[in-house]
């Protein structure tokens, strides 16, 4: 079986890629590992950057998203028994969020991409990635307990952190850097209308706490928790104290509590492979890169990823140049550190490290502090959370 461009991975990065191709009339196919129940069920990301809302709606995939997601003008920031708000569009000239599930944005693509999309192959893991510096590239995969392979003129690795397509960059080439931070997230779903109309981000002594929602019926909460926490530890009503005593401000403010569901421990780790692209070979999303949840971007990167790749592709194939493409890598780069950078820079502030000394903590509070009363500081963040136009 030949493609134009072979994709490995279905999550947000892959299908969206492959919407794009097919919009500019490039032959592709996905392959995915799981089956599509698991990916339209997997419990990620919440917050989608203008930029993302705008590429969704462009390609076609945004009905529902503008129907169903909630518009944020702005997040609360809580510290020292204080409460402060930032006014995204007063602080960026104009620009939003929006709060719409990842796994919201994996079931529509994935509907339209089996309604007149190019094949969509679930079950079918990637097992390698051969003669990424050859004319022909390959993949190597398993479908239906057959072993098959893909040829290809292009391969995309769009399959996550834990993906195989990174192997294709040889070890003498591929340089990769990281950083792993002392904490953990306890995520949960409650299904109790959220207790404030925009997201709260809480720096406590206790640790770190957020606030965020998935419709207005159904609360998303997380926890800073220490690494190698096993979620059964935490009934409940322990869940909801906490919450409650991290957040709390002078005033009578407190969580609605409901029942909870999907309660996960997830890792805080930061993570780039450069180069993103070796001959034939593309990376992109969380097979490049990862961040810290803190300022909701690793979702957002994999879409900024993706429509740089397929602007670079639709060059190729109808003017022959591979300008685009020669600097695909470069051009992911500066984006990815700029979010890597403000992703830590979110997560150092806000969290509380169990070996933070009080130095460290006098920090934090007067960064928080200059942020509420420095237009230039609040912007700053503000320009980061909303996310930076594509190129
Ligand atoms: P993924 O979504 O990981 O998709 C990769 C796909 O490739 C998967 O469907 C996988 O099954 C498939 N795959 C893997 N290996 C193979 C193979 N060998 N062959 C075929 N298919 C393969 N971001 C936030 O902003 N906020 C959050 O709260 C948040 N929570 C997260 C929680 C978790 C547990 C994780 C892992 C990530 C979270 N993220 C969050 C980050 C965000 O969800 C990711 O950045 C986003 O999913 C990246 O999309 P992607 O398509 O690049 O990768
Ligand atoms: C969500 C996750 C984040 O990491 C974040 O910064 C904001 C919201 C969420 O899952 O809703």
């Amino acid at each position: 079986r030949h493609t134009t461009v072979g994709i490995i991975g279905g999550g947000p990065a892959g299908l969206l890629l492959a919407r794009l191709l097919h919009r500019s009339g490039i032959d592709c196919v996905v392959l995915e590992s799981r089956d599509r129940s698991y990916v339209e069920r997997r419990q990620r990301a919440g917050i989608l950057e203008q930029g993302t809302v705008d590429v969704l709606r462009a390609c076609g995939a945004g009905e529902r998203m503008d129907r169903e997601g909630l518009v944020h003008d702005g997040i609360e920031l809580r510290w020292n028994q204080r409460a402060h708000r930032l006014d995204f569009p007063a602080l960026t000239g104009g620009r939003r969020v929006m709060v719409y599930a990842q796994t919201e944005v994996v079931k529509d693509l994935i509907a339209l991409q089996l309604a007149d999309g190019p094949p969509l192959l679930f079950g079918a893991r990637a097992l390698a990635v051969t003669g990424a510096d050859t004319g022909r590239p390959a993949v190597r995969y398993r479908h239906q307990d057959r072993e098959q392979t893909l040829t290809c003129d292009y391969v995309v690795g769009c399959d996550g952190f834990h993906g195989v397509a990174r192997e294709a960059v040889p070890e003498g080439v591929r340089r990769t850097y990281t950083r792993s931070y002392p904490y953990s997230w306890l995520g949960v779903l409650a299904e109790v209308p959220p207790s404030h109309d925009e997201l709260i981000y809480a720096h406590s002594a206790r640790g770190f706490a957020l606030f965020s929602m998935r419709t207005p019926t159904v609360s998303r909460l997380y926890l800073q928790v220490p690494n190698g926490t096993d979620p059964a530890d935490w009934p409940d009503d322990r869940i909801w104290d906490e919450l409650e005593a991290r957040g709390a401000i002078d005033g009578p403010w407190k969580p609605a509590r409901g029942p909870l569901t999907a309660k996960a421990v997830l890792p805080m780790r930061s993570s780039v492979t450069e180069p993103m692209r070796y001959g034939r070979v593309l990376l992109a999303g969380d097979a490049a890169h990862i961040v810290p949840p803190t300022g909701a971007k690793g979702l957002n990167l994999a879409v900024a990823d993706v429509t740089v790749l397929a602007r670079a592709l639709d060059r190729l194939h109808r003017t022959g140049s591979t300008e685009l493409l020669d600097a695909y890598s470069d051009t992911c780069l500066r984006r990815v550190w700029r979010a890597e950078h403000f992703s830590a820079f979110m997560t150092t502030t806000l969290h509380t490290a169990p070996d933070q000394s009080p130095f460290d903590a006098r920090l934090q509070l007067s960064q928080l502090d200059r942020i509420a009363g420095s237009p230039h500081a609040a912007a700053e963040l503000a320009e980061n959370y909303t996310g930076l136009p594509l190129t």
